[in-house]
């Protein structure tokens, strides 16, 4: 169906076919071709102004949906949600680190935090809107297929709304901290002997019968909350937007998101140019680096391995949308090496910043566009950590104690006698390296 002149404030739209469907309908896809769904959102009466005006003034509320740096934008987000299901999430901060500089080669970068959110991870952004869209609806549980993150907060968000939830995750490839989060919030979790894209496969179809509300990315709702990381940023920099933003790409939600927040804030006035997205991947898990190399002529599908669980995806869900973003903001897409994650994440770590190995990704990133001379030192770079240091406290361990030879970032722990004498003997061979 297609609306009259009568649109309402917010709808769905086919990104396939185009076909139009209400606000509340629940279905994961197209009714008609199965396509993924899109929020469009009439064009705010509130003009750039009025609107910056609005954010502001809600920052800093103590309680309620304006003390969330995802509903204090709630005018391009979800403008009809009144109840919302809120942690209060986002407000995540903007950090700069001359060892970072040093190491990307880029004069200033910042990267943005979403490490800081409630669970841990910018998942918490998409899934405030998705559970508040999941109670607008009356749904009687909510599902997603998860390298992790989506999991722990889907738990968490869930048992904030007394709604239950199932998650599905690949056994054996899912991080300790977030498998821990989502049986601690309570969720229903199901190991399944497949990798993710087993696991997605199973839960749309099981959705689809069973009637359990899909909150996975390809949830248009999600997306909805996710492109507050870009807002955020673009609001901490005073709507001065900056050259690059470069995010870590697996099942390509956030590619999404990202490219429709840009898009739509200068449609709508907010900023008047737009940075370009460098979406990075995992080089053992690249099947858009690869369309991308190809021009996008085709979509590919490959068996994912990498360090970086979270990103460990062969067939990503939101593949269309992110295409989309990258043309419209004339974006790169790229992979790197294990080696080269690990060595950015060994670098923001010891930076005292700290971010799980996917988030790495970014960081590596920016230091191979850098060397390209695709990013130039002087350009204004935000680089999104995706997830926090303790998310995977194993990849943490076996660099740092189990990796051989020791990489240069190693730091063993040496254990010692209970005396003052080794004490002294350890601080005389080596004094610790700060790097600040
Ligand atoms: N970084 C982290 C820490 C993630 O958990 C994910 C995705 C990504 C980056 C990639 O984002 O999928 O939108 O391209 N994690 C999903 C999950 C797949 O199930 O937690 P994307």
């Amino acid at each position: 169906m297609r609306f009259g002149i009568e649109r309402p404030e917010t709808w769905q739209v086919c990104t396939a076919c185009r076909n139009e469907m209400v606000e509340t309908d629940p279905h994961a896809r197209c009714v008609r071709c199965g396509g993924l769904l899109e929020i469009e959102h009439r064009v705010p009466t509130a003009g750039r102004e009025e609107l910056l005006r609005r954010f502001t003034e809600r920052r800093g509320a103590p309680v309620g949906g304006s003390a969330s740096g995802v509903w204090r934008y709630r005018d391009i987000v979800l403008p009809s949600a009144t109840e919302v299901v809120s942690h209060p999430e986002g407000n995540t901060p903007l950090l700069r680190r001359s060892a970072l500089d040093r190491w990307t080669g880029v004069d200033g970068l910042l990267l943005k935090h979403e490490g800081h959110n409630p669970t841990g991870s910018f998942k918490d952004r998409g899934m405030t809107v998705g559970v508040t869209q999941a109670r607008r609806i009356g749904a009687k549980a909510v599902a997603c297929a998860s390298t992790g993150n989506t999991a722990a907060s889907l738990a968490a968000y869930a048992s904030l709304a007394g709604i239950p939830a199932l998650v599905l995750v690949p056994a054996g490839n899912v991080a300790l901290g977030k498998l821990a989060q989502s049986l601690a919030y309570g969720a229903r979790t199901l190991l399944v002997r497949g990798d993710f894209d087993d696991c997605l496969r199973l839960v749309e179809e099981a959705s689809t019968t069973l009637g359990v509300y899909l909150l996975n990315s390809i949830n248009p709702f999600r997306i909805e909350g996710q492109k507050t990381i870009v807002l955020e940023t673009l609001e901490q920099l005073g709507w001065d937007p900056p050259d690059w933003i470069v995010l870590p790409a697996g099942n390509l939600g956030n590619t999404a998101a990202f490219g429709k927040a840009l898009v739509e804030a200068k449609a709508w006035g907010l900023i008047d140019r737009l940075p370009r997205l460098a979406a990075v991947q995992a080089a053992g898990a690249a099947p858009f680096a690869r369309s991308f190399a190809e021009g996008f002529a085709r979509r590919h599908r490959v068996k994912a391995e990498t360090v970086a669980t979270a990103i460990r995806i062969g067939d990503p869900a939101s593949y269309d949308r992110a295409v989309k973003s990258i043309r419209e903001t004339d974006g790169v897409v790229l992979a790197v090496t294990d080696e080269e994650i690990l060595a950015a994440k060994a670098a923001v770590d010891a930076s005292g910043v700290g971010c799980e190995p996917a988030s790495a990704a970014s960081v590596a990133g920016v230091k191979r566009l850098v060397a390209a001379g695709t990013i130039r030192p002087a350009d204004r770079v935000v680089a999104v950590l995706t997830g926090h240091i303790l998310k995977d406290p194993g990849a943490l361990l076996y660099y740092h104690r189990e990796l051989e030879p020791p990489p240069p970032g190693a730091n063993r722990p040496i254990e010692i006698e209970p005396t003052l004498a080794e004490v002294s003997r350890v601080l005389e061979r080596a004094a610790p390296s700060g790097s600040g």
